[in-house]
Formats: structure tokens, C-alpha cells, sequence
């Protein structure tokens, strides 16, 4: 089945914010709710991209830019369209925008107990960066990796590593 990538809509914010509850946030609580993706769909510094076929949304992802780094916020697709290349569809598009952007890194966090995702970012280039324990909730580890696009330039003097998204 074809399937088009496109820039979310904030219509489509209910229906993305169904995927994340039930495909990336299960058992963690609902915390990308309707009104905050849509906030994201606003958000000038905000990619959310959309991956549509004939049935409807079948994957999604979010990733917010900043002067040098860039952070995945998000990304999921449908279980019954897994294994199609959806995946690596939407994550070239993200890095070819990165690397439009002029973007030397991009940073992710994800359940360390998720390993179909893990070895999903290993074969796009990203490697193992860290763990962060108690990340989600103060009860379960989040790991950090990492996907170099070029050399970085030095820190700014006010950048913290970013310790808790929720
Ligand atoms: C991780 C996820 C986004 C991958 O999406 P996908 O569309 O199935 O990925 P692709 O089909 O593009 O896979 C690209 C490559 O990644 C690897 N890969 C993807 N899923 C894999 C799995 N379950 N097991 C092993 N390797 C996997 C393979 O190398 C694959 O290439 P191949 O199919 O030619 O062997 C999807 O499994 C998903 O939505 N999971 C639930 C949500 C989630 O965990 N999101 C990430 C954390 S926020």
C-alpha cells in the first residue's frame, strides 16, 4: 500500500495523540495529549510528520530543532505496518531536514526495555549514549542515544543536558 509523508495538520492532532498513548506510551500515562500535539504542530521549531496510506495515519513522528541539536521527541508506527520501511521513510526525512537545518546531532530517549526500537536506531545510525534511570515517571530507565551528522561546534555556555521531558 502507498504510503505519502506530510507535515501534521491540527486536525490530525487527536489522531496522533492516540498513537502515542497506545504505541509509545502505554503503561506510562497520557501525556502527549491532543492539546499539547497540537501545541507541537505549532511550534515553529517542531517537524511533526505524518505517514499516510489509503487507511489512514500509519506512523508519526516529532522532533523539535534546536541551533545545533535536534531531539526526537516521538516516533512510532501502527503495528500492522511494521516492517515495511515506514520507519526508515520518515527518519530519512527527519535527517535530510537535520541536515538542511544545518543540525550536528540528533538525541532521543527511549524505554530501556524496548528492544525492537533499539535495534531499529542502531540499523538509522544512532548509537547507545547512556541511561537514565527512573526517566519515565521515577520508575522505569530511559536510554539515550545519539546520531552525529557532523562535527559540532563548542557548547553554549547555558546548555544543561536535558535530564527530564515529562
Ligand atoms: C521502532 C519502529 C518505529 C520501527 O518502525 P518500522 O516501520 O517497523 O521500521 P522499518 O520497517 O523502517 O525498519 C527499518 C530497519 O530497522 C530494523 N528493525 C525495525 N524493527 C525491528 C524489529 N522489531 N526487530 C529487529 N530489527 C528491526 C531492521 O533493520 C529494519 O530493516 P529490515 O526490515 O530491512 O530488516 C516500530 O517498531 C514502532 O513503532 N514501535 C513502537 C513505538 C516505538 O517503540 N517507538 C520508538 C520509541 S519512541
Amino acid at each position: 500500500m502507498t504510503v505519502t509523508l506530510r507535515l501534521a495538520r491540527t486536525q490530525d492532532a487527536p489522531a496522533i495523540a492516540v498513537m502515542s498513548r497506545d504505541l509509545i506510551e502505554a503503561g506510562l500515562g497520557w501525556q502527549y495529549q491532543p492539546r499539547r500535539i497540537c501545541r507541537l504542530i505549532e511550534d515553529p521549531d517542531t517537524s511533526v510528520l505524518l505517514a499516510c496510506d489509503r487507511g489512514g495515519p500509519a506512523g508519526f513522528a516529532i522532533m523539535t530543532f534546536g541551533d545545533e541539536r535536534a531531539h526526537l521527541v516521538l516516533f512510532a508506527v501502527r503495528a500492522t505496518r511494521r516492517r515495511q520501511g515506514i520507519g526508515r521513510r520518515m527518519m530519512e526525512w527527519l535527517v535530510a531536514s537535520a541536515l538542511t537545518a544545518g543540525i550536528a546531532s540528533i538525541h532521543l530517549e527511549l524505554r530501556a526495555d524496548n528492544r525492537a526500537a533499539r535495534v531499529f536506531y542502531r540499523a538509522m545510525g544512532f548509537a547507545e549514549a547512556g541511561v537514565l534511570p527512573g526517566y519515565y515517571q521515577g520508575r522505569e530507565a530511559a536510554v539515550c542515544m545519539v546520531r552525529m551528522l557532523r562535527k559540532a561546534g563548542p557548547l553554549p555556555l547555558d546548555w544543561r543536558p536535558l535530564l527530564d521531558k515529562r
